[in-house]
């Protein structure tokens, strides 16, 4: 990366990628889905609840007995009727 297009991604005001990021946060807000509810709902301030998130991913749930066990384990959480999940998982 040239020290230019280095300087352009370090300003905010500049860098194009921010149009997504502002898009992020309004979609984060927004109510949707049959649960009608937010991502930001359950999880609040993406910047404390989402830290770190990216470098966990990808991640695979295996079926095994324990991973069922801990799904119900989370039944206190409201699920969509379509899927019987939260939108996120
Ligand atoms: C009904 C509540 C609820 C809503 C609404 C919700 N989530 Fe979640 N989300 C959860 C729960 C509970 C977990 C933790 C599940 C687990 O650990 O297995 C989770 C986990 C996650 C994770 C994994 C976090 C990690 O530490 O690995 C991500 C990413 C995520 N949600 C994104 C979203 C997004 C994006 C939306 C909006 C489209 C959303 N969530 C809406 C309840 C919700």
């Amino acid at each position: 990366m040239t020290p230019e297009t280095q300087a352009i991604q370090n300003d905010d005001t500049a860098n194009p990628g921010m149009l997504w990021v502002l898009d992020g946060e309004t979609l984060w807000k927004a109510k949707a889905g049959a649960a009608n509810m937010a991502c930001a709902d359950c999880h609040n301030d993406a910047r404390a609840s989402m830290k770190g998130v990216a470098a966990r991913y990808p991640r695979f749930r295996q079926n095994t007995r324990s991973s069922r066990q801990s799904g119900a384990a989370r039944q206190s959480v409201p699920r969509t009727k379509s899927t019987g999940v939260p939108p996120c998982l």
